[in-house]
């Protein structure tokens, strides 16, 4: 069934725009929804609506701004099959992830929903008498926020809900492939009773949206951008924004490590690999890119990896499978080319690489032992169903390893040596670290976020993400009725610094 929507405005409609089509991935043929996308005027437009509406609802009590999010979340519960249908329908994420993925919306808007009532600032103690200090937590105005589609609803749910909790107006552009999912996310907000123009979602292309964006900063409507996507995307939103003093929210991709000790529990690891591998379809930033295992124990892990990834079901995400279809074709294309990585000295395992018969985008589970660090398959992120496997001797290789390729989203080992653990954790690189867990599935209320290649160091979720959505503001008042000046009219008390015992 095709859907014809469209972006959203000061709460109008906006039906013009060059025509789009998003398509299920499982059967391409067939439209999910129309969809006009923007140009760079109409992004910058929005921006400029939602710095008017931000005024208002900077002045909504915070309380109240956090009763709306719990509306939210009581929308997304109960409308979870609905939004999680069309999730599978959209992007073939299977129904039970999808299931998943709403529930970390309602997760999200739980853990915000007190934070309404919180926002804490701090009073604190002056060097003066009669003299206090403060310090407020101030929304940053209007957020630009960027998202993929892996993730077409909860990860977009970890800007909007703390930015417009913290008082801020946002200008949502998803991506184009899921933009039914979007569309449907942004009326159950809408539901909620957000007043006109405080979410406002825009469809555009990459092109549009990045000269939309330079506009608005130029015209100083945008004093936040959250990107999730690529690290080479990633690389010229921050470009942009650094030339506007800003520091964006930057989620990026990763090349996340699993490293396997020769004491692990073997079964256990390749339940994680399995997962983390090849659930989703490896389209996870989350994702793992290659298992960095104890030569003594490498043989006996790819033969189960190998029969685990033989078992798994690959078809309808509709039914109880591992994987579904890649996201979209241009995914689907992206990972053909990441194909051609494989090089001789590798060995391909279970054996068929590619598509796999038939109309949808389905592709074949590959495993290919035998990386080395200088692979490009090694170092760069290969979004969708491939995993390397490469072998170390000593913990201290191992971490080097899993930091080389200088990305820096997730990572994991597996062990039962809790030296191994806390070593690891100490020597990799990554935001997050998993023990005896795969590199994907991160709870939603710790921080989430990468270094290196996988980010700037901002962190989303918890209480952690109010530091991208709201600014310090320090105030002093002082009561005395006189000019006491700070690290001058102090009061001295002096010490008899010679005294002994
Ligand atoms: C992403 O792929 O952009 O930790 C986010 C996970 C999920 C989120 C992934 N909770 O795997």
């Amino acid at each position: 069934m095709t859907r014809q929507i469209a972006s959203v405005i000061g709460g109008k409609n906006e039906p013009t725009g060059s025509p789009y089509t998003s398509t299920n991935p499982a059967r391409p043929s067939e439209a999910v929804a129309a969809v006009p996308l923007a140009d760079a005027a109409t992004f910058a437009r929005a921006c400029r609506d939602a710095a008017e509406a931000q005024k208002e609802w900077s002045r909504v009590p915070a309380p109240v701004r956090g009763r709306v999010i719990a509306s939210v979340g009581r929308l997304v519960e109960a409308n979870t099959e609905a939004l999680a249908r069309l999730v599978t329908e959209e992007i073939g994420k299977p129904y039970a992830e999808a299931l998943g993925e709403v529930r970390e919306i309602v997760d999200t808007c739980d853990f915000f929903l007190g934070e309404g009532r919180r926002l804490y600032g701090q009073t604190v103690p002056s060097e003066m008498p009669d003299k206090n200090l403060f310090t407020f937590r101030v929304p940053v105005g209007v957020a630009a926020v960027i998202t993929a589609g892996n993730f077409p609803v909860a990860v977009p749910s970890w800007y909007l809900v703390p930015a417009l909790l913290c008082g801020n107006a946002v200008v949502w552009k998803p991506a184009e492939y899921a933009a039914a999912s979007a569309h449907a996310l942004y009326r159950l907000f809408a539901a909620a009773g957000l007043p006109d123009g405080v979410l406002n979602i825009v469809f555009a292309d990459g092109a549009a949206t990045y000269e939309g964006l330079e506009l608005a900063l130029s015209e100083g409507t945008v004093q936040k951008v959250g990107f999730t996507g690529s690290t080479a995307v990633g690389r010229s939103v921050g470009e942009l924004c650094g030339r506007h003093l800003q520091s964006p929210c930057l989620e990026l991709g990763g090349k996340n490590p699993m490293v396997v000790m020769p004491d692990a529990e073997l079964d256990l690891a390749v339940e994680g690999a399995l997962f983390s591998g090849f659930g989703t379809a490896g389209q996870r930033c989350t994702s793992l890119g290659t298992v960095i295992v104890h030569r003594d124990v490498h043989d006996a892990f790819v033969r189960a990896y190998v029969q685990a990834v033989q078992a798994a079901k690959i078809g309808d995400p509709n039914g109880d499978v591992l994987y579904g279809p890649l996201l979209d074709r241009k995914f689907a294309e992206r990972y053909e080319e990441y194909l051609t990585w494989i090089e001789p000295h590798h060995t391909v395992l279970p054996g068929p690489t590619g598509r796999m018969e038939g109309e949808g985008l389905y592709y074949h589970p590959v495993i290919v032992d035998g990386v080395r660090p200088d692979d490009r398959l090694f170092l760069e992120e290969t979004f969708g169903p491939i995993v390397g496997v490469t072998t170390f001797d000593t913990i201290d290789e191992a971490i080097a390893l899993a930091n080389r390729p200088g990305y820096g989203l997730s990572s994991s080992i597996y062990t039962t040596d809790p030296k191994a653990a806390f070593r690891f954790r100490e020597g990799v690189s990554a935001g997050m670290v998993s023990v005896n867990n795969s590199t994907s599935g991160a709870e939603a209320h710790l921080p989430f976020g990468g270094n290196g290649k996988s980010g700037n160091g901002s962190r989303q979720s918890g209480v952690w993400v109010l530091d991208q959505f709201t600014r310090w503001q320090a105030m002093n008042w002082d009561y005395s009725g006189r000019l006491q000046k700070a690290q001058m009219d102090v009061a001295d008390i002096t010490p008899d610094l010679a005294f002994r015992l």
